[in-house]
């Protein structure tokens, strides 16, 4: 394995008090891909959250390190200027703050300062690569975009924020065919451009079909439960999760 950028010691997590994490394990080194599989309710949003730092999630046991440091000690916007980063299965609409607004502060706030013109021109030629037209710019953030321009825009994010984790909670759900391919064409340049890690957790394996995958994780009933190469993905899609739910 690279140099370590993750690791998730026995992370119990639980919701309203209800335990949905229990006693997860996971590392992932720089610049990896890797994937999240497992049936509805499991707890993979959960895991996505919870490394988020999101409020309701409480850890109430494990230990989270992101690039050697104490992830659980940081706040939220902590994280996001350490380098993590989170698509959101289902993206929240901001009426009232466009786009560009919206992406040229998160740049700010992450240390990467610019002027107009060179956010425009930096945006347009990202937008380029997953066939986005510039004039979303200054649409008010989500609002009354369809859910596959919806998922283009967190893509466009990722591009422009260049995180070193990202992940990604089924970006590819609800999309059409070109777009599928679009959006993981976005996904390669962001492994491309800065050697980023990803954490895809997803259902349908379209997205994966251009990306290299190094390693695939099964998550069932809060733990991991199975961890593999690619070709646990076909094994997955030919015989479902059955395998893997002996408690
Ligand atoms: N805010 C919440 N309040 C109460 N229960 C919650 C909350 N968030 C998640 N849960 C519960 O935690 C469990 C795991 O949910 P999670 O969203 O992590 O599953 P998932 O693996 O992402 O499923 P899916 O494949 O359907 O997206 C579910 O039973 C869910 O109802
Ligand atoms: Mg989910």
């Amino acid at each position: 394995m690279s140099q370590e950028i993750l690791n998730v010691e026995k992370l119990c997590v639980s919701i309203a008090d209800k335990e949905i994490l229990k006693g997860l394990d996971l590392k992932m080194g720089e610049g990896e891909t890797h994937v999240i599989m497992g049936p509805n309710g499991a707890g993979k949003s959960t895991l996505g959250n919870t490394l988020m730092g999101k409020e309701e999630y409480e850890v109430t046991s494990g230990k989270i390190t992101f690039s050697g440091e104490d992830l659980l000690e940081m706040s939220t916007s902590e994280r996001a200027k350490k380098g993590l980063f989170m698509t959101f299965q289902n993206p929240i609409e901001v009426p009232g703050v466009r786009l560009s607004e919206f992406v040229r502060s998160s740049c700010e706030a992450l240390g990467n300062k610019m002027s107009l013109w060179n956010f425009k021109k930096a945006a347009a030629e990202q937008m380029k690569v997953i066939g986005m037209d510039p004039s979303y710019l200054d649409r008010e953030l989500n609002v009354g975009f369809s859910g596959g321009e919806k998922k283009k825009a967190e893509i466009f994010q990722l591009l422009m924020l260049k995180p070193k984790l990202a992940i990604l909670d089924e970006t590819d759900s609800g999309l059409d065919v070109d777009a599928v391919r679009i959006v993981s064409e976005g996904v390669k340049a962001y492994q491309e451009q800065n050697n980023g890690a990803l954490l895809i957790i997803t259902h349908s394996t379209r997205i994966l079909e251009s990306l290299n995958v190094d390693k695939v994780h099964v998550l069932y009933n809060g733990k991991i439960v199975a961890e593999g190469d690619g070709s646990l993905i076909d094994e997955i899609n030919e015989n479902g999760f059955e395998k893997f739910m002996k408690d």
